[in-house]
Parts: structure tokens; sequence; C-alpha cells
């Protein structure tokens, strides 16, 4: 893990050059609730195919500072501008899955000029309802009382899609470890986060530079349906939606995952 001031991350760089006459493109990923940086690690072999990859670690996940405490998608954002200023990334292919996806609209509604492209994976654009709130407050509840395991015993069953846990269960206890790795005021800033968020299906619209939607067919949390209508409002998107995979599609077909963000990079980008 790197660190810049207050901020940590991964990063892999080229081992590549960009093609002749391209300047190099920056993918910048922002991970899920309530995962880490580490969630990209299959994603940072793309820097082999010619990327430089970087995977901010969102404050307080897996040890990085937690303080001041995050209350809003805005606050995380905000971090994520001060780690490209810092790095002197004047843009970058922005993306996030699931909460990464939440901020990564919240970044282009507070920074547009930054995305050279957007990607959305296992996300929505819509506010939490009503019923969606009060499961947050009874998930901050959860993790106030109980700690991390108990949000991991909580969320699994609905994060890793049905063929996964079936063929991959080493990949449900991968997600885990990654849960367990946070401290319970982290995974309160991602609750408190989320549960304010305001409403991006306005902004779609807005969205013109070139993007990717990706989504797992078994995705239990943002079911496909949800980037059908993300593709729709967002002219000129591709949407991908990977066979066999639940609502952590890069974890789950890394392989695939990877070919399509590959190919929307090269030929779109
Ligand atoms: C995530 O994967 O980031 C969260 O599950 C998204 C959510 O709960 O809305």
């Amino acid at each position: 893990m790197l660190t810049l001031g207050r901020l940590t991350y991964l990063e892999a760089s080229p081992s590549v050059a960009a093609p002749a006459g391209r300047a190099q493109t920056t993918l910048l990923l922002i991970h899920g609730f309530p995962l880490n940086a580490r969630s990209w690690e299959p994603q940072l072999q793309l820097a082999d195919r010619g990327w430089r990859v970087l995977a901010p670690q969102l404050r307080g996940f897996d040890g990085s500072p937690g303080h001041p405490p995050v209350d809003t998608v805005d606050d995380y954002a905000g971090d994520i501008i001060d780690l490209l200023d810092g790095l002197h990334v004047e843009d970058a292919v922005i993306g996030g899955l699931s909460m990464g996806g939440y901020i990564t609209l919240a970044l282009f509604r507070l920074a547009p000029r930054y995305f050279r492209g957007m990607m959305l994976a296992d996300t929505r654009s819509q506010a939490d309802t009503a019923e969606g709130i009060e499961g947050r407050r009874r998930m901050l509840a959860l993790v106030r009382e109980r700690g991390a395991g108990a949000v991991a015993d909580e969320m699994l069953p609905k994060l890793v899609g049905e063929t996964t846990k079936h063929l991959n269960p080493q990949i449900v206890e991968h997600t885990r470890a990654l849960i367990l790795a946070s401290s319970p005021d982290a995974i309160a800033g991602g609750i408190r986060a989320m549960m304010s968020r305001p409403d991006s299906t306005p902004l779609l619209s807005s969205i013109h530079c070139p993007t990717l939607i990706l989504v797992g067919e078994e995705d239990a949390i943002t079911p496909p349906a949800q980037s059908e209508a993300m593709h729709r409002a967002i002219a000129g998107s591709e949407l991908t939606i990977l066979p066999r995979a639940g609502h952590l599609a890069n974890l789950e077909r890394p392989d695939a995952f990877n070919d399509a963000l590959a190919r929307f990079l090269t030929h779109r980008v």
C-alpha cells in the first residue's frame, strides 16, 4: 500500500509503453462496501496491458487513516480528488463498484473535468429508498454492537452470486477476510455515506465521456435492470452483463471483467 499524506492507495504501473501517439491512460478504481482497495487486486493486472491502475483506499478502510470521519459520498469523492491532484493526474478513466459507483457519480457531479472515461460496475444511480434507509440504520446498530464479523455474516450471502458460492467458495472466504480488515468506524462511515447519498439519476444525461457499465447477471444487490436503466440514460454508453457473476463481478469473474474493461479502454477511450 502506498501513502500520499493521509491518503493510501494501490498502484500498478504499465510494463508496456502506451501506443505511439497516445498519452498514458490512468484507470482509477473505487472499491465497494464494506471491502477495501485490495478487492481490485485482479484488476491491477491491467497494468500489463498498458494502463496505470490506481485503487484508493476509502477513508478508514483496512487500517487507512479514518479521521475526520466520513458522513457523505462527497467526503470520499473529495479524498479522491486530493489523490488525483497529489499525483498530478489531470484526467483518468474513473470507475467504481457498487458504493464505488455511488462515489464515482458524486465525483462526476463535483468535478467532471477529471473524467476521461467512466466505469460503473454493479451499481445504481438512485438514492436509497425509505426501506433501504431503515436497513442501513439496522446495520449501523449491528456494526456498533457486534462489529465487522456480524456485517460480514449479514452481507456475504447477497454479495456473492449463487454460481460462485457453489463453484468457488474460496471467493466467499476471501471476501470475508476483506470485510474483517476494516474497523467498525470505517464501516459506519460507509453506511452513513450511502444512506445520505443523493439521487444521481438526473446527472446521467450530462455524462458525455465514454462510459462502460458492467454488472453480474446474478447480482442480487444492484440487479441488471438497474444497469440497463443507466445504460438507457447515458448516451453512447456500453453495457456488459457478465454471466455466472453476482454483485462482486470483478472478483467472481476477474478474467471476463478485465477483458471487457480492456476492450473498452482500447476502443472507446
Ligand atoms: C456495496 O457493495 O458497495 C454495497 O453493498 C452497496 C449498497 O449496499 O448499496
